[in-house]
């Protein structure tokens, strides 16, 4: 049983793959080649949204916080339960980190963002914006959370590097804030044969901020820089990877969530899912459970036992990692309690129905 199965996926494109990539070799368009103004198109249309392809996801949210013209010294909320990269952009961009809780959607709660701003509020500090994340495919409570930030006039940037294809209320999550981000790294939802990403807004302002920024801050001719930007590019190769892969990702996900129904049926009460956000759809980039009831070493064990593979997503939180140990919190304590029982388990598209069955009888078993 493999944890993620791309070659399952790469059978069903190879044909039409390799002909569009042997285009590639040909033309020799691999920088900036038309096939990333198409994608970029697709991707528009896919979730209502203007957007622009970049190196990967981090740059992504590099280049929104670049985008807002954030200052040293600003204050950004971030979830104390996520991968390390909007911490580590804020960092690199000498802002102040504010780490949240979470609830049971493993996503940032509410109430306590409510809590921590006003918390913040008695100490003078006034956050500029939130970079939010939507893990493992689950939305945030969009709703809830945008209300707060208008009436505090704090930004959102909303990373969406788990959650492509996923919708809140029937729409795209890239539709929520101001702008969003995701990550084509191979295993995410739609990802490509090595690094990319793509930021996300309704603001042709901004879009065409970063479609400077991105580009060294060039500015309408050649060799004319008007801002300080990076260079931040998907290649044409991934572009086209892309475009093929973007076919079988409504499939896939209606696969994921197939499987996750039959699934929960049959997990016993042992064990706790992420809880699934109100009027969502999830792309379920990842399964992940975690128990009160079992030792995580003891689950892990048997797992291992059982040839079937397993990730730790994520084996500690934001403010126990060293770099980030000097942010603001208040109360961490359900992220730092999650992060000791959670695992991951294979949930891929292509597993198999008897590959299911082995993981729920290994678990259920335990
Ligand atoms: C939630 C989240 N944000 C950002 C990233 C960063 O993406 P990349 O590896 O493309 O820089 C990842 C990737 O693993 C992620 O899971």
């Amino acid at each position: 049983m493999k944890y993620f199965d791309l070659s399952a996926q790469y059978n069903l494109i190879k044909n039409s793959l390799n002909k569009d990539l042997s285009k590639i070799f040909y033309k020799t368009n691999f920088i900036n080649g038309e096939e990333v103004t198409i994608l970029e198109k697709k991707l528009s249309d896919y979730t209502n949204t203007y957007s622009l392809t970049c190196a990967n996801g981090t740059d992504a949210i590099y280049l929104a916080l670049l985008a807002l013209n954030v200052k040293r010294g600003d204050y950004v909320i971030c979830s104390n339960f996520n991968y390390i990269s909007a911490a580590e952009c804020c960092k690199l961009l000498g802002l102040k980190i504010i780490l949240v809780d979470i609830d049971k959607s493993l996503n940032i709660c509410p109430e306590k963002l409510s809590e921590a701003i006003r918390k913040c509020k008695r100490k003078n500090i006034k956050p500029k914006l939130l970079i939010s994340v939507n893990l493992f495919g689950n939305s945030i409570n969009y709703s809830k959370i945008n209300k707060i930030l208008r009436s505090e006039k704090i930004l959102h940037i909303s990373d969406c590097a788990q959650s492509f294809g996923s919708t809140y209320k029937l729409k795209k999550l890239e539709e929520y804030a101001f702008i969003s981000t995701t990550s084509f790294f191979p295993s995410k939802s739609l990802g490509c044969y090595g690094d990319g990403g793509a930021v996300f807004t309704k603001s042709k302002k901004i879009l065409n901020l970063i479609k400077s920024i991105k580009s060294h801050g060039s500015y309408k001719k050649k060799y004319n820089f008007k801002y300080v930007g990076l260079n931040s590019r998907l290649d044409t190769l991934q572009a086209v990877v892309l475009l093929n892969k973007l076919k079988l990702l409504d499939k896939e996900i209606k696969i994921k969530n197939e499987n996750y129904r039959y699934f929960i049926k049959k997990l016993n009460d042992n064990f706790e899912l992420q809880q699934l956000q109100n009027n969502t759809y999830s792309c379920h980039s990842y399964l992940n459970l975690y128990t009160n009831n079992i030792s995580r070493i003891r689950v892990l064990k048997s797992l291992k036992e059982k040839n079937i593979p397993y990730q730790i997503y994520y084996p500690k939180t934001i403010i126990e990692q060293t770099p980030y140990s000097d942010s603001i919190y208040f109360d961490l304590q359900n992220s730092i309690d999650i992060s000791k029982k959670i695992f991951s388990i294979p949930f891929h598209p292509y597993i198999k129905r008897d590959e299911i069955d082995k993981i729920l009888n290994t678990l259920n078993y335990l």
